[in-house]
């Protein structure tokens, strides 16, 4: 805890800006294998009759791309930033970054050849077979050890909150992944949790929600506690309101999981207690949300040009939406209406294209002019990003929400002597627009991801975009 600050040059930034070049390709890969998808599911034709385009098959890669890959990277890029710049001293030990970084990167293409095969374990976001969920645990490991003792080595003496928020997720991470990924293996591929019944749905759904909760959503939180001020260039509004919503975060979620159980074979009290406590979540996430925004307090004019801000900015407002609304969907009588249809999908999207995806690209581009000490290649392909990213986001979930809420309302109408009045066929063919709407705002992402993806890659090479040329001249 003492010492002098490193110069520039003693951190050790190479492998932050190889997580945050890889975090960019798997946002691509991740948003062009979603709309695949997206595109299957309104023409099942596009399966070609393959079983390795499958949908079942194909759905687990689009999640563990997205989750894993994009936002493991963009994870992984940041945390090692932060904890730098915060703690001002280089990493303790860039072998184990490095290790990190090839080890993760196993991990995803593992993810890759397994899931077309069919090489599952069965498990919402722990589909992964035995020996990559060990991998995973090992790397994670190193991540978590690396961060810790690069904060006991630093140089200043308090530790920013950003850091509490990513020991958190890194602490919470490790063990709802190994209890919940606990199996006993009979061959290399194939393994049988060592849960069963009411227990198993339990443990995996306690994993499952805390794998947003603490993966897709304290971790990002950690993002936007360094970047929105840094950004903004303005302090944080308010640093006890954010220990207050750190702590009351951590002691919320792991509560939670049985949400996703209402209705079933789980104890009754069980699901009150999961709905309860989602309910009172909305307290620390918009506490968090209003923190962040109020940053920008005297300094609303920059949102007018500062594109990057926008994004981060724009991310809190669906992280308030996405908050506001999980904890409505977690009460009985809702999510007897929005199980099993669209609607949880509109809300998983408006938290991870709106949130997740937002902040994490926000934080990418100022990454990258900050490594690379230069602007972006192009300002107005940023602009351009953010427009078609926002507007894409909002179709893809207010198709869903129309499409989930009139499934959920078709599936329950009875006639007056109580038979029901659609058949399963009638809601699926009305769905079909919808699902064509989702896959175009799913176009319109993933080109927006494609630009981001051009725009960085010529930003490192150092290009000179026409119009700053022609602006010079
Ligand atoms: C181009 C952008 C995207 C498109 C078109 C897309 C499309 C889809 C589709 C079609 C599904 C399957 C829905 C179903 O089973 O009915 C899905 C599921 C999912 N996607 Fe995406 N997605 C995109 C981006 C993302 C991103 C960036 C994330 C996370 C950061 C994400 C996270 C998820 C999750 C967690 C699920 C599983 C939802 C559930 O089981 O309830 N998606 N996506
Ligand atoms: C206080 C905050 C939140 C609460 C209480 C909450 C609650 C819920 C509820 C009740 C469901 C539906 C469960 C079901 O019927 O099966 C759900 C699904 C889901 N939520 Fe949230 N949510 C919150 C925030 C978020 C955020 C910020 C994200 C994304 C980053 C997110 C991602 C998801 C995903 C991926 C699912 C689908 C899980 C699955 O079935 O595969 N949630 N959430």
């Amino acid at each position: 805890m003492s010492g002098t600050r490193p110069d520039e040059q003693e951190y050790h930034f190479d492998v932050v800006k190889w997580f945050a070049v890889a975090a960019v390709i798997y946002l691509v890969v991740g948003a062009l294998v979603g709309d695949f998808i997206a595109w299957e599911l309104a023409f099942p034709a596009l399966n070609f009759d393959n079983q390795y385009l499958s949908f079942g098959r194909i759905r687990p890669l689009h999640t563990n791309a997205v989750i894993f890959a994009f936002g493991g990277c963009t994870l992984f890029a940041t945390g090692y930033y932060i904890v730098q710049r915060t703690c001002q001293v280089p990493l303790w030990s860039t072998k184990m970054a490095w290790f990190t970084f090839w080890g993760w990167n196993a991990v995803i293409v593992g993810a890759v050849i397994t899931f077309p095969l069919g090489l599952t374990q069965g498990k919402e976001y722990a589909e992964l077979i035995w020996p990559l969920d060990i991998l995973i645990a090992v790397v994670w490991l190193a991540f978590m050890g690396n961060f810790v003792m690069t904060i006991v080595n630093r140089n200043v003496s308090h530790i920013y909150v950003a850091n509490w928020f990513f020991l958190g997720m890194m602490v919470m991470i490790t063990y709802l992944h190994v209890v919940n990924s606990l199996a006993i293996p009979v061959d290399l591929t194939h393994s049988y949790s060592i849960y069963s019944g009411v227990h198993d749905a339990m443990i995996q759904w306690w994993w499952g929600h805390n794998a947003v909760g603490f993966f897709l959503t304290a971790g990002f939180l950690g993002i936007m506690y360094y970047f929105v001020p840094k950004q903004a260039d303005r302090p944080v509004f308010s640093y006890r309101l954010s220990v207050l919503h750190f702590w009351a975060l951590m002691f919320g979620y792991v509560w939670l999981g049985a949400h996703h159980l209402q209705y079933t074979a789980l104890p009754d009290w069980a699901g009150s207690l999961g709905a309860a406590v989602s309910l009172a979540m909305i307290i620390p996430s918009w506490g968090g949300a209003i923190n962040g925004v109020m940053t920008l307090s005297g300094a609303w004019n920059k949102l007018r040009d500062d594109y990057v801000l926008r994004f981060l900015i724009v991310s809190l407002a669906f992280y308030a939406m996405s908050t506001f609304e999980g904890p409505v969907m977690s009460i009985k009588t809702v999510n007897a209406l929005s199980h099993y249809t669209d609607w949880t999908i509109g809300h998983v999207h408006s938290g991870a294209l709106g949130w997740v995806a937002m902040v994490s690209i926000g934080a990418i581009y100022h990454i990258v002019t900050k490594l690379w000490h230069r602007e972006m290649y192009s300002v107005s392909l940023v602009n351009t990003h953010f427009w078609i990213h926002t507007i894409g986001t909002i179709i893809y979930i207010c198709a869903m929400w129309v499409s989930g809420i009139m499934q959920g309302l078709m599936w329950r109408a009875t006639d007056e002597y109580g038979n029901l009045v659609y058949t399963f066929a009638e809601s699926v063919s009305a769905m079909h627009p919808y699902y064509v709407l989702r896959s175009v705002g799913g176009v319109l992402v993933l080109i927006g991801a494609l630009m981001m993806l051009y725009n960085v890659v010529q930003t490192i090479r150092g290009a000179k975009s026409p119009v700053a040329q022609a602006a010079r001249v």
